[in-house]
């Protein structure tokens, strides 16, 4: 069994920092047609917000990758699910992924798209958890940095659940 145990990030405190995020990657992309890459299903919603934020050209692509079944611990394993539809080679790209936990889905996917040749490739994530990484990495745009605690809520999910809350919240599991 699970409950939600407290709100760690609320909707408005999400909404402004995504509004900052969109702002830096303007800036830093300004001219620039950029392909957005939304990592399913987790990225779906900050996606949503951070892309109609953006004051650019923008394209989007998704991705589809495993990690987690029900559980809250990494099987290490990763598999493209849905490729891209279209050839990034030459295009300025941006992964969008809802977390960096251990580092694993995003160090392998970023080795994997950087050997097609674009242009440019940076990581975007509202949430990272930097305590519990397994291998080294780094995103260039960091939403909030927040401590080792399974969270759900803004797309985040326990067993397929809890997308759908607009704040971000922190999950207990209890014994019955
Ligand atoms: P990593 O490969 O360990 O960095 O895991 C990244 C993926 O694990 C994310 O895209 C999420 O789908 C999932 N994940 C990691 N931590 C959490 C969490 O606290 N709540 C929900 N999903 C998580
Ligand atoms: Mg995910």
């Amino acid at each position: 069994m699970e409950r939600i145990k407290k709100v760690l990030i609320s909707e408005a405190d999400v909404k402004a920092r995504v509004k900052a995020l969109a702002g830096e990657i303007s800036e830093d992309y300004r001219g620039k047609t950029v392909t957005l890459i939304c990592i399913l299903s987790g990225a779906s919603i900050f996606f949503a917000d951070l892309v109609r934020a953006l004051d650019l050209d923008v394209r989007f692509e998704f991705m589809s990758v495993s990690s987690y079944g029900a559980g809250t611990v990494t099987s290490g394993e990763v598999k493209i699910l849905k490729d891209v539809n279209h050839p990034i080679a030459g295009k300025d790209v941006i992964i969008v992924e809802d977390i960096i936990d251990s580092g694993c889905t995003l160090s392998y996917l970023k080795r994997v798209l950087e050997q097609r040749n674009p242009a440019s490739i940076k990581i975007c994530t509202i949430l990272d958890k930097p305590s519990r990484r397994k291998v080294e990495f780094k995103g260039d745009y960091v939403g909030f940095e927040i401590p080792d605690e399974f969270v759900i809520g803004y797309g985040l999910d326990y067993d397929g659940k809890y997308r759908n809350l607009k704040d971000v919240c922190v999950l207990e599991l209890t014994e019955d």
